[in-house]
């Protein structure tokens, strides 16, 4: 799995741009490409969904670079730094219309040229959160309020559920006795087997409810200072049956300091991974495929847990929606898109943070950094003088 971010470079002068493609290499980036016209460009960000643009505004053939870049930022919300020489007043204001994250003026050092990118690449990334964060605040409001909603007439399907499967069977006793009362037990008999149906089905829209609010504010459920390896075991144990027929479990616990957390929450945070790691990877020849569990410190003195798959990875496309609630690529009934909102919820509500880095065909890592439980205070005696 690479971390290098791509560039695609669009420049219709063929030498400058192979010289800012070997000067992006040289600074650490992939830029694998290069587009000489408008058109070239989307074709180029459909099929590759480069990070960066790097955007000549002057292109020669049909479209210039400008209507390149509106196109590009409306349709796949890449982020596009234009490359200017001289423009007229109306083509940069055209330009600033597309909202691009920077401009560099030619000819450009190689200084500048870094600077530009690593200000974009990171501007783009905290637009991207913060748009992440204010989509779950709204479908956080809305989950809270259909949970609401549902429960109250739920509440009253089950308990009808209840009542008519006790008169269903008492009035299978007496007729139990009568003669000539086969038919209307055998009537009888087909309600029971609806209303089990029944059942079920409100039993599984309880727990989606129940799922749901869970997402929207995690309990706060009772907190005891924990330590991951017996969390992580824990959570091994319960994703066991699923992972067995999909992969090996490796387990390589660096040491972590202890967090502070409801056990119980937190053991799904991570069976919710393991899970998902093992259906990613889909039932077949368990031995060729691996799931990693790694734990160590970080800088900062967090906790951190990587939950690492050999499985099919996760496209650039859904990678930035598979925290939202609801969002699965399962069969209907299969998932429900809810997991990985729970966990986000919950590790968040710990003052941590959940990350995913993933390729597609690469496999995914899921990251949980969670900071470190707060000292226990013990007393010293001060020293009386
Ligand atoms: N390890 C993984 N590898 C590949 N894709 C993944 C992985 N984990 C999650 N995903 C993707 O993220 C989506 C959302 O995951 P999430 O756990 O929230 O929901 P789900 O697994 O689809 O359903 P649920 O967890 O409610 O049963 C999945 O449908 C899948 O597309
Ligand atoms: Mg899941």
């Amino acid at each position: 799995m690479t971390d290098r971010k791509s560039i695609l470079v669009v420049e219709d002068d063929a030498i400058i741009a192979r010289d800012i493609q070997q000067t992006l290499e040289r600074l650490g980036y992939a830029a694998p490409r290069t587009a000489r016209t408008g058109d070239e460009a989307c074709l180029a960000v459909e099929a590759s969904a480069p990070d960066l643009v790097l955007m000549d505004i002057k292109l020669r053939g049909g479209s210039d670079g400008v209507e390149a870049a509106g196109r590009i930022r409306e349709r796949w919300d890449v982020p596009v730094v234009y490359l200017t020489s001289h423009s007229d007043e109306a083509t940069l204001q055209r330009a600033k219309a597309t909202g691009p994250l920077g401009y560099l003026l030619k000819p450009f050092h190689e200084r500048d040229l870094r600077t530009a990118v690593e200000v974009a690449l990171h501007t783009h990334e905290l637009e991207t959160r913060l748009a992440r964060s204010e989509r779950l605040a709204s479908i956080g409001t809305l989950a809270a309020g259909m949970a609401h909603e549902i429960n109250n007439p739920l509440a009253v399907v089950m308990g009808v559920a209840y009542s008519l499967r006790r008169a269903m069977h008492g009035a299978d006793e007496v007729l139990a006795g009568v003669p000539g009362a086969e038919g209307a037990r055998a009537e009888l008999r087909e309600a029971a087997e609806g209303l089990q149906a029944l059942d079920e089905a409100a039993e599984r829209i309880r727990r989606v409810v129940q799922d749901m609010r869970r997402f929207v504010r995690p309990d706060r459920a009772e907190r005891q200072v924990l330590d991951l390896p017996a969390v992580l075991d824990a959570a091994a144990r319960m994703a066991e049956p699923r992972l067995r027929q999909s992969a090996r479990l490796q387990r390589c616990y660096g040491a972590t300091p202890s967090v502070e957390a409801n056990e119980g929450q937190l053991v799904q945070v991570f069976t919710n991974l393991l899970v998902n790691a093992a259906q990613a990877i889909g039932e077949g020849d368990a031995s060729a495929q691996r799931v990693e569990l790694t734990t160590f410190t970080d800088e900062r003195g967090r906790a951190v847990v990587e939950v690492r798959d050999t499985g099919p990875g996760i496209s650039k496309q859904d990678l930035p929606r598979v925290f939202d609630p609801f969002f699965t690529t399962k069969p209907v009934g299969a998932g429900m898109g809810l997991g990985l909102a729970v966990c986000h919820g919950i590790v968040t509500s710990l003052g941590g943070e959940i990350t995913v880095e993933s390729e597609a065909g690469r496999g995914a890592m899921f990251r949980v950094a969670l900071p470190p439980a707060p000292r226990v205070k013990t007393m010293t005696s001060s020293s009386a003088t």
